[in-house]
């Protein structure tokens, strides 16, 4: 019996060498500890044992027992010291290796330019207005006083869903749908795209960006036309800067005129941008004619407003010196990374 466990002794230290993870241990365990394990097979047959014997195999095999206990617990806690080593060395980090370079976007030119604008005209009191791209002729038309063959039509190359539907040319038909639904005093401005079929070329895309303002109340005039602009003007480009307004045709407003800026480039001396001229052509204006106030509702004997649009890609290219309208279309990354 001595022989025995000694021999399962020599065993288990033999078998926990072996071990390489923690269930080949728990095996061991069981194999010889468990309840039908080797050496408890022995504690249970002690009762067959002469009393001589009882005890001293009973001590050796209590004895072997607990070497075998501790035996196990030793091997499991080398195990875990390896596994942690070898977590730790998969996990080390190599501080000299260069970094990943993070890319940071930046603001479009156009987003820019529409940020300023509209911080201007929100802070005169106006509020901006939306309206739907794909519009009725109705609205982008009729209503603006441009009937069916009106030739203000052809100037405006203009996709047609079909016959009273279309993609908007312009901005202005948020000033119908505004005073339809909204009574005066009316102060608000629309930025949004607009689309025309032009062929592509460096002043020419078939989506631009416009931005619409209209006042509507009692006794408005020219006169607050040409100082609200010329404020505007002021604010976006330069305290120094001088307007001018030309007579103009426009369907929608009569009298109508075109507003020139001092050339922010040359400062009014005459340069390239400007054509030698000294002034800049900004924007559209004029008073909303009696027939589209009438249009929406609202009597010209009691209510006057004025009207402007412009282009926010054309005063976009001018203040960044930009050349050619594509590139603000293009998502080419050297050239947006510059603003
Ligand atoms: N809708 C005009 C265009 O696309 C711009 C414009 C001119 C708008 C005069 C106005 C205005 O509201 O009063 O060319």
């Amino acid at each position: 019996m001595k022989e025995k466990l000694e021999m399962i002794k020599a065993a288990v230290l033999e078998e926990l060498k072996g071990a390489s993870i923690k269930t080949e241990l728990e095996n061991v365990r069981v194999k010889y500890l468990g309840k039908k394990g080797e050496l408890t097979q022995i504690l249970r047959g002690m009762g067959q044992l002469s009393n001589e014997e009882r005890p001293v195999i009973g001590k050796l095999a209590n004895e072997v027992r607990e070497n075998i206990e501790s035996l196990i617990t030793k091997a499991s806690n080398t195990l875990k010291n390896k596994e942690k080593d070898i977590k730790l060395k998969s996990e080390i980090i190599d501080i000299s290796m260069p970094g990943k370079k993070q890319t940071i976007g930046k603001r479009h030119p156009l987003d820019l330019t529409l940020e300023k604008v509209n911080e201007i005209f929100l802070s005169m009191g106006f509020v901006i207005e939306e309206g739907p791209e794909v519009e009725q002729d109705y609205y982008n038309f009729e209503a603006l006083n441009i009937p069916k063959n009106h030739p203000a039509r052809g100037e405006q190359d203009t996709f047609y869903i079909n016959d009273s539907i279309v993609l908007r040319t312009q901005t202005s038909p948020i000033q119908i749908r505004t005073m339809e639904n909204q009574k005066p005093p009316i102060k608000m401005i629309a930025p949004g795209k607009v689309y025309r079929s032009d062929a592509v070329d460096a002043t020419h895309s078939p989506i631009f960006y416009q931005i619409e303002g209209l006042i509507v109340d009692k006794g408005i005039t020219f006169a607050d036309l040409k100082g609200t602009l010329e404020l505007f003007t002021q604010k976006m480009f330069g305290d120094k800067m001088e307007t001018k307004f030309r007579p103009h045709h426009f369907p929608f407003t009569e009298p109508s005129a075109e507003m020139d800026a001092t050339c922010f480039v040359c400062k009014g001396e005459g340069c390239k941008v400007c054509s030698g001229s000294g002034w800049i052509e900004l924007l559209g204006c004029g008073m909303v004619h009696p027939q589209v106030l009438r249009n929406c509702g609202i009597d010209p004997e009691v209510y006057s407003g004025f009207a402007f649009g412009f282009g926010l890609d054309r005063i976009t290219m001018l203040k960044y010196g930009i050349d050619d309208i594509r590139a603000l279309y293009e998502s080419d990354m050297k050239f947006l990374k510059q603003f």
